[in-house]
């Protein structure tokens, strides 16, 4: 069927505002929001020892957050690898992992060769993908859908929310079939999820705030993002999209990484901007914003209003929904969305087609 931009100036935006929708209907296929319970799937968790996710670009940020919540919530070790590393380095697998490939169109060679290979050794395999019929599909064993519905613009960015949605539903199922989660806590994760979309449309409404930091990004040369535990993959998928399509120089790190090297870039021309929600982390990532601000980076905190102020000159604050510490990189996704598009259309670049991107790489 025809996919049109109707009222949105491009996909992006487009796809930016379908996302409580898609996220809505993606966490569905794997929830049971009426009864505040997992879904049994084709997987079962508690015959699985190890996962190793193979994806690559957003995919392979998806998947590291996915990783962040297995281990936490399952205590199931789960490995994330780039898949044209992965199926060239001849990876010593156990027996007993379940690969999971996480693509969006189910069509990137590295990401399918990395699923054969998994495949023709002997693993249990799963696909993640988007497009249902894809060729990863039908390779893999199970296939968990997400439900983005089309998705046009190259820079991907509802199906992305889609990928960490599933997993973070997954990650919790994996919990309960393990014993690691009682009904009491299910309960309360499940609701927790089912906010979600209410929280991500709120998060969409940030946008007003959000293009004054965009015109500041947009004279920048380099931005730095930051953040702790999941929103370190997120700050990586931010810098990502801001070069995708503002073509910006931008790097995610772990926030206690930059006094290890990166905060040598830090000066007066280089925007930081810190995904900052109220979690057990936010404490530690406070005290790294103000050494930067320190030493004169203007630091843009998205943090909740309920979040105390870093003590410190030259930090900057826009305030993000208030959300379950689970849902996070789903509801802080989208400022980090808008930040890309907004600077993107601030410099006028083709954002739906930025230069030499395809939307997937079928070849290598
Ligand atoms: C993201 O904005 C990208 N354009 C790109 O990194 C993409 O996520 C990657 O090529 C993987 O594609 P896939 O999900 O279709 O496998």
């Amino acid at each position: 069927a025809l996919v049109e931009k109707g009222e949105y100036r491009h996909f992006m935006e487009k796809e930016i505002h379908e996302q409580p929708d898609s996220v809505q209907h993606t966490l569905s296929h794997y929830l049971d929001f009426v009864n505040g319970r997992v879904k049994p799937g084709e997987i079962d968790f508690a015959a699985v020892d190890r996962i190793q996710i193979v994806a690559c670009g957003t995919a392979f940020y998806a998947g590291q957050i996915g990783r962040y919540a297995f281990e936490r919530l399952a205590g199931l070790p789960c490995d994330v690898e780039i898949a044209s590393e992965f199926r060239y380095r001849n990876p010593a697998v156990a027996p007993g992992t379940l690969a999971v490939a996480v693509s969006q169109s189910g069509e990137t060679a590295d990401t399918l060769a990395s699923l054969s290979w998994c495949k023709a050794n002997g693993l249990k395999t799963a696909a993640l993908v988007n497009v249902h019929s894809s060729s990863m599909a039908r390779e893999a064993l199970v296939v968990w859908p997400t439900h983005a519905g089309p998705e046009i613009g190259v820079a991907s960015t509802k199906a992305f929310t889609a990928q960490v949605a599933a997993l973070l539903a997954l990650a919790v199922t994996a919990g309960v079939q393990r014993g690691r989660i009682d009904p009491l806590i299910e309960g309360e994760l499940v609701k927790a999820l089912f906010e979600a979309p209410r929280l991500i449309a709120e998060a969409v409404q940030m946008d007003g705030a959000l293009r004054g930091v965009a015109h500041e990004l947009s004279k920048a040369t380099d931005v730095l993002f930051l953040g702790r535990g999941a929103m370190f993959p997120l700050a990586m998928e931010g810098a990502l999209k801001l070069k995708e399509i503002s073509y910006i120089h931008a790097e995610g790190y772990a926030a206690g990484e930059l006094k290890h090297g990166p905060i040598a870039l830090v000066d007066e021309l280089t925007p930081i901007v810190a995904l900052a929600p109220l979690d057990e982390v936010f404490e530690k990532t406070a005290s790294n914003l103000q050494e930067v601000a320190a030493r004169g980076g203007p630091v843009i905190m998205i943090a909740p209003k309920a979040a105390p102020d870093p003590h410190g000159a030259g930090i900057s604050r826009i305030d993000a929904p208030d959300c379950h510490p689970l849902i996070a990189p789903l509801v802080y996704a989208i400022p980090v969305q808008l930040l890309a598009y907004y600077t993107a259309v601030e410099k006028g670049t083709d954002v739906d087609q930025p230069r030499n991107l395809a939307k997937s790489v079928t070849v290598e």
